[in-house]
C-alpha cells in the first residue's frame, strides 16, 4: 500500500533563483535553499518514489488537471520574470501510473479531472524550482498537478482527499507538496525593485504570521475556518487552492500534526514565503 511518507508547504520564489545563480544576489535566499536542503534529506531518508506539486503557477481555469508524461525534459524561462529564471534545465521521470491511479478515484467519485501526456505539456516553476533543489540526487518522480484559480476551497478539498485515497492505492512512497505563497501581493511595479525582500502590506505580513502560529499551536481546524477570507483579503496565489489540497490530502480539520519550520517567514517581492514540513 502506498503512503504519503512527506508534506509541505513550500516557496518557489524566482529570487531563490537569483540567489543561487546571479554574484550580485549570491545567498540572498539562502535560508530557502537551506530549508530545500532538509526537505531533500527527509525525502532520501523516507525513500520517496514520487513527488506530487500542487503548482499555482500551472493555473488552470476549469476542471482539475494532472501532467501524467512519463518524461519530462527541457530548458526552462518564466515568461513572468524572465530576468529572474532563466536557463534552467531539467530531466525527470513522471509518474503516469500514480496519475491514472488517482484520476480513477476522482472519476468514480464524480469530479472532472483529466491527465496530460502529450508531448507539448510544459512545466511551470511552482515545479522546477523546488525540484532543482529538493529532488537533486532523490531522482524521484514527479507528477505536477495544476490549480484551478475558479475552484473552491472545498471543491480543493475533495481533490486532496481523492490524491491520498489513489496514494493508498499505488505502491509508492509519496512526498505532497503545497507550492505555493502565504500572502500573496506583489509590490507594485513602480516599488519592485526596493520590495525585493519585503512583505506588501503590515496587514498581510501581521496575517501571515498568525497562520504560521495557528499551525505551530495545532490550531488546524481554526485555519481551515479563517482559509477563504484569508485567501481573499490576502491575495492568495491562485486563491491558496494548493493549501486547500494539501489540508484535503492530510485529513483536514482532522489533521492531528505538527509543523517543522525550515525556512523562517520571509517578504519576496511583496509575498510571504516560507517552507514547511508537515508531519506525517
Ligand atoms: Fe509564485
Amino acid at each position: 500500500m502506498g503512503k504519503i511518507v512527506q508534506a509541505a508547504k513550500i516557496t518557489h520564489v524566482p529570487s531563490i533563483w537569483m540567489s543561487h545563480t546571479m554574484p550580485k544576489y549570491k545567498g540572498i535566499r539562502q535560508p530557502a535553499i537551506d530549508g530545500y536542503a532538509r526537505l531533500r534529506q527527509d525525502a532520501i531518508d523516507r525513500e520517496v518514489d514520487t513527488f506530487i506539486i500542487f503548482d499555482t503557477h500551472w493555473i488552470t481555469n476549469q476542471g482539475f488537471h494532472l501532467n501524467t508524461k512519463e518524461h519530462h525534459k527541457g530548458r526552462f524561462i518564466s515568461h513572468e520574470l524572465p530576468h529572474m529564471l532563466a536557463d534552467m534545465e531539467f530531466d525527470y521521470r513522471g509518474d503516469h501510473d500514480l496519475g491514472e491511479t488517482i484520476l480513477d478515484v476522482l472519476r468514480e467519485r464524480g469530479e472532472r479531472a483529466l491527465g496530460h501526456s502529450h508531448p507539448d505539456m510544459g512545466m511551470e516553476y511552482g515545479t522546477l524550482l523546488p525540484m532543482h533543489f529538493i529532488n537533486d540526487g532523490v531522482n524521484a518522480r514527479i507528477l505536477p498537478v495544476a490549480v484551478n484559480q475558479f475552484s473552491s476551497i472545498a471543491e480543493n478539498r475533495v481533490w486532496g482527499e481523492a490524491i491520498a485515497e489513489g496514494i493508498r492505492r499505488s505502491d509508492r512512497n509519496v512526498s505532497i507538496l503545497a507550492s505555493g505563497s502565504l500572502s500573496h501581493d506583489f509590490t507594485p511595479n513602480e516599488r519592485s525593485v526596493e520590495g525585493l525582500n519585503a512583505v506588501n502590506g503590515e496587514f498581510n505580513r501581521q496575517m501571515d504570521m498568525r497562520v504560521l502560529e495557528l499551525w505551530e499551536q495545532g490550531r488546524f481546524e481554526e485555519f481551515l475556518e479563517l482559509l477563504p477570507d484569508y485567501a481573499k483579503k490576502c491575495t492568495g496565489e491562485c486563491a491558496m487552492n494548493d493549501t486547500a489540497l494539501l489540508f484535503g490530502a492530510l485529513g483536514w480539520g482532522s489533521y492531528k500534526g505538527e509543523i517543522d519550520i525550515y525556512t523562517p517567514y520571509f517578504g519576496s517581492s511583496g509575498t510571504g514565503q516560507a517552507n514547511i514540513s508537515f508531519s506525517v
